[in-house]
């Protein structure tokens, strides 16, 4: 099976709805390891109760940001990752990071990308009076979520709607097509020579 790490900084109910979707045997990618960048993720220690390897490096300890992403790639290669998924990992990649896993790293993210890159996708997205709003799951390149879209869903956005509910909304159609673009992923890696 094709092997996956999962980046996160916080919750991980994403990273959650992997490691349970890879739990079925005839899922094509395993989950073996979740990288952090903050120590108090929650999200580290449900990884940890699953039997998955764990780590958190926190930027601010290293020189610069190069030299986090290279202790960061290392600790992939030593758990021979295939693939990487961004989790809610909140920082900006460097170039380097993400040439050196082009391709293979994906991302989800909380709006129908292009609408909405960046931060607070849903009080945009009220803001403006949205109908329909939803969630990507794209491959991450060096501009901020502007890779090519994997798989996208759609909610509606309904009277009332507040931030919050609204991306309650949202984050149940995330669990969903997280793992089926992992799955569409891995699939297509394990054809590769
Ligand atoms: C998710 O909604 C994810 O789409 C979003 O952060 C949340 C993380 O939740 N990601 C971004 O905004 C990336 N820019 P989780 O830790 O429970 O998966």
């Amino acid at each position: 099976r094709i092997r996956v790490a999962i980046l996160i900084s916080g919750r991980g109910s994403n990273m959650s709805a992997l490691i349970e979707a890879a739990k079925a045997p005839d899922y094509p990618a395993e989950i073996v390891g979740v990288l952090s960048n903050r120590a108090a993720a929650p999200g580290l220690e449900i990884a940890a109760s699953h039997g998955i390897a764990t780590a958190s490096l926190a930027q601010s300890r290293f020189p610069s940001r190069d030299m986090f992403e290279d202790i960061m790639t290392q600790m992939l290669e030593s758990w021979d990752v295939d693939i990487v998924c961004l989790a809610g990992f909140m920082r900006i990649l460097g170039e380097d990071f993400v040439t050196r896993w082009a391709g293979k790293m994906i991302n989800i993210h909380p709006s129908l990308l292009p609408l909405y890159k960046g931060l607070h996708t849903h009080e945009r997205a009220l803001a403006d009076g949205a109908k329909v709003h939803g969630c990507t799951v794209h491959f991450v390149t060096p501009g901020l979520d502007e890779g090519a879209p994997i798989l996208q869903a759609e909610v509606p956005v309904l009277p009332g709607d507040t931030p919050e509910s609204l991306s309650a909304r949202v984050l149940i159609e995330e669990h969903r097509i997280y793992p089926e673009a992992l799955r569409t992923l891995a699939s297509t890696q394990a054809l590769a020579p």
